[in-house]
């Protein structure tokens, strides 16, 4: 049977499993019904699998003949939020907690795919490793199923992402940077504290984070490419005690976003001359914490045009966009870097007007459109077949 009539069998039941998940949301690493669930799916089908590490797993379809590894992703963590769809049937039953960002579609979609693909797995030439990945709205997820060998052999994995600011019917592939590298920093200034009567006996680190804060932002202007982007927020500073009292500390938190690893190592070097040279100036000292969060998710060219040739043939020339890349942090990056053939990242639209269905992601009305998860699927089997026919 064609790959197309085949989704059309399992479509109800893949809408029937979002929604229950739907239903029973579960917090980053506290995934442990939806591993059950998901569990159950695949061994009924025979699929081999195991579990990781608190949460998640990872199986194989072993294809007809011998070949690479192609990996195929969806994240399974819901967000501490709080439903405020009223009349869904199927509204969160988990008091305070939400599949506010759509990724109870992403393991329903995967699960589908499943499916399709063990009925076909005669003709694939190759392994399709699933990966139903937890914790990604805490970036660790990713890392912790890489450490537990989620991509040991893989030739190239493929992940999705519903998104309610796209139409239903549209998904967008890039080529390139699709998810920035989320970056975060603290900066502790250390100066002299006295009476806010005497500055001349203190060393004021009031005066010296703002001016810090002020410095910073010419990293972007002044420092980077301006072909290249890159933002450095600082979101918090804690300075002082008292109006008449000079701040002996100030302590500052920020986030910095970049699409490239060149970018990202000027964006880390950077702040920490600011921080060093802003602080000799006034006659104190820093000390930078930096951390390197989640990497860009960066699709290789190769691996993008293939999923976007599968969009234009199966759905339609209009149906693939261009979204513009996000700078939001996005942990399948983890995996991407430990791909031996790199890989791809794409955005599946789930927006509908009619359905309400275009809410913003991890807002309380946020929900997906069941009409998008059949687009998501098609999408996962056909990248999955093709990398293989391919190779
Ligand atoms: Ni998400």
């Amino acid at each position: 049977m064609e790959i197309k009539k085949l989704i059309e069998k399992y479509e109800g039941e893949m809408i029937a499993c979002r929604q229950d998940l739907h239903m029973h949301p579960e917090l980053s690493f506290e995934e442990f019904e939806t591993t059950e669930k998901i569990i159950a799916v695949l061994k009924d089908l025979g699929i081999e699998y195991r579990k990781t590490e608190p949460t998640g797993v990872i199986a194989d379809i072993k294809g007809g003949s011998d070949g690479p590894i192609v990996a195929l992703r969806a994240d399974m963590d819901a967000l501490s939020v709080n439903e405020l769809n009223e009349n869904l049937s199927y509204k969160s039953k988990n008091e305070g907690k939400m599949h506010a960002c759509g990724h109870d579609s992403h393991v329903s979609m995967l699960l589908c795919a499943a499916k399709v693909l063990n009925d076909i797995k005669d003709t694939l030439k190759g392994t399709v490793r699933l990966i139903f990945q937890p914790a990604e709205e805490t970036a660790g997820g990713a890392k912790a199923q890489v450490e537990q060998g989620a991509m040991e052999n893989v030739d190239n994995i493929f992940g999705m992402h519903i998104w309610s600011n796209i139409p239903t019917g549209k998904i967008s592939c890039l080529v390139g940077s699709s998810f920035a590298a989320a970056d975060f920093f603290t900066v502790d200034f250390k100066g002299k504290g006295g009476h806010g009567s005497m500055p001349q006996q203190c060393i004021d680190t009031a005066v010296m984070a703002s001016s810090f804060v002020m410095n910073v932002q010419s990293i972007v202007s002044r420092e980077i490419s301006p072909l290249k982007s890159a933002v450095v927020t600082i979101g918090k500073m804690e300075v002082g005690s008292r109006f008449n009292v000079i701040a002996e500390n100030a302590k500052l938190e920020g986030t910095s976003r970049t699409f490239e690893y060149e970018t990202r190592d000027k964006v880390e070097d950077s702040i920490r001359k600011f921080a060093q040279y802003t602080a000799t100036m006034y006659g104190g000292k820093a000390n930078v914490d930096y951390t390197r969060a989640t990497p860009p998710v960066i699709n290789d060219k190769e691996s993008a045009l293939l999923a976007q040739k599968i969009i234009k043939e199966s759905f339609g020339e209009d149906s693939l966009i261009f979204e513009e890349p996000t700078t939001g942090g996005e942990d399948f990056s983890y995996f991407l870097e430990k791909s031996k053939n790199g890989g791809a990242f794409a955005l599946v639209g789930c927006g509908n007007p009619e359905k309400q269905t275009n809410a913003a992601h991890h807002n309380g009305k946020f929900n997906v459109d069941d009409d998008a998860l059949k687009y998501g699927v098609e999408l996962y089997v056909k990248y999955a077949k093709e990398y293989l026919d391919k190779q």
